[in-house]
């Protein structure tokens, strides 16, 4: 008797592309343990209308036909931020990039990401790559939705140091206030953070096992990554960059890759030196509730195979 494979997981990929978020997207739309609902856009690593037009170039890249929507340009309430020293002008600078020949869906990210979670009560899964605006804006548009999504995984944050300040990872400092929404709302909250994410470095050996495939998107990925690579040896002095975003997608896919725990995690949303850290009460001090899921280790050997096999998918 053949054991029926379970239905595909309908998700929301929400991201600000920039290199990991190409990454990211392609490993989920490679992969048939999902349903892509849709590709929604936000500000982050450059400004919106570079964003959206990265992941409409990774759209057509992958092949795959799913609708992409904008989202916000700006965040709520603090001064927007941009990683152009990481991303580069284009935000995703290194491979040639051409001009995509279809544009995105009119409509807001908020707007559709609002009405796919009311189609789909209790199904969809919110994986978020950049700062939370969108998700934000739609729990407060939209109360009624939020008891109503599956979970929400997002990379941001970190329970030790920052890169963007001491204190601050860049997607929670671009947008604390949206952040404090999420973390805040009651959903069920799986966060990524630095603390996790440094542990997945993309040296040249793993780079190479992305060319090795000998196809577009494996070539694709490793001019990323060896773009991407030129901040994290000057910053970090690291052999590669930190490959932060596809390790949410990874998650969903292949959990015993991961190591986590609950823990309760606030924004800080005072404008001191630590604005935008995401206080993880690592110890339990507080006795607070536990509103995060927080990913502290990954097997990173196991992660880098996933995503080449995964890639190697594509012609
Ligand atoms: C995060 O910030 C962005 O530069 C990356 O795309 C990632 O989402 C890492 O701090
Ligand atoms: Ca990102």
């Amino acid at each position: 008797m053949t054991v029926p494979a379970p239905a595909p997981r309908p998700v929301i990929l929400d991201g600000d592309p920039g290199h990991d978020d190409a990454i990211s997207f392609l490993l989920a739309l490679a992969s048939p343990e999902f349903r892509v609902l849709g590709l929604t856009t936000v500000f982050g690593n450059v400004g919106l209308e570079r964003t959206t037009r990265n992941a409409l170039i990774v759209r057509e890249l992958s092949g795959v036909d799913v609708p992409l929507y904008a989202g916000a340009d700006c965040p709520l309430v603090a001064r927007r931020i941009s990683a152009e020293a990481v991303h580069g002008k284009s935000g995703m600078d290194g491979p040639e990039l051409p001009t995509p020949t279809r544009g995105a869906e009119a409509g807001h990210a908020a707007r559709f990401i609002t009405q796919q979670v009311r189609a789909r009560p209790g199904e969809v899964t919110l994986v978020a790559t950049g700062p939370l605006t969108n998700l934000a804006l739609a729990f407060r548009f939209a109360p009624d939705i939020v008891p109503l999504v599956r979970a929400v995984v997002w990379m941001g944050g970190s329970t030790d140091t920052g890169n963007w300040t001491p204190a601050a990872e860049f997607n929670a400092l671009a947008d604390p206030h949206a952040a404090h929404i999420v973390f805040t709302s009651g959903v069920p909250l799986t966060m990524f953070g630095l603390n996790v994410t440094h542990q997945a470095i993309a040296h040249p050996a793993r780079v190479q096992a992305f060319r090795d495939l000998g196809t577009r998107v494996g070539e694709f990925a490793a001019v990323l990554l060896e773009f991407f690579a030129e901040h994290h040896r000057e910053r970090y002095g690291w052999d590669g960059g930190a490959l932060h975003d596809p390790v949410t997608v990874a998650w969903l896919l292949r959990p015993e890759l991961f190591v986590s725990r609950p823990m309760h995690v606030i924004l800080d949303l005072t404008n001191g030196p630590c604005a935008g850290r995401t206080v993880a009460d690592v110890w339990n001090v507080t006795g607070q509730p536990k509103n995060v899921e927080v990913v502290t280790g990954v097997d990173a050997d196991g992660f880098f195979a996933l995503l080449v096999e995964r890639l190697g998918r594509y012609s």
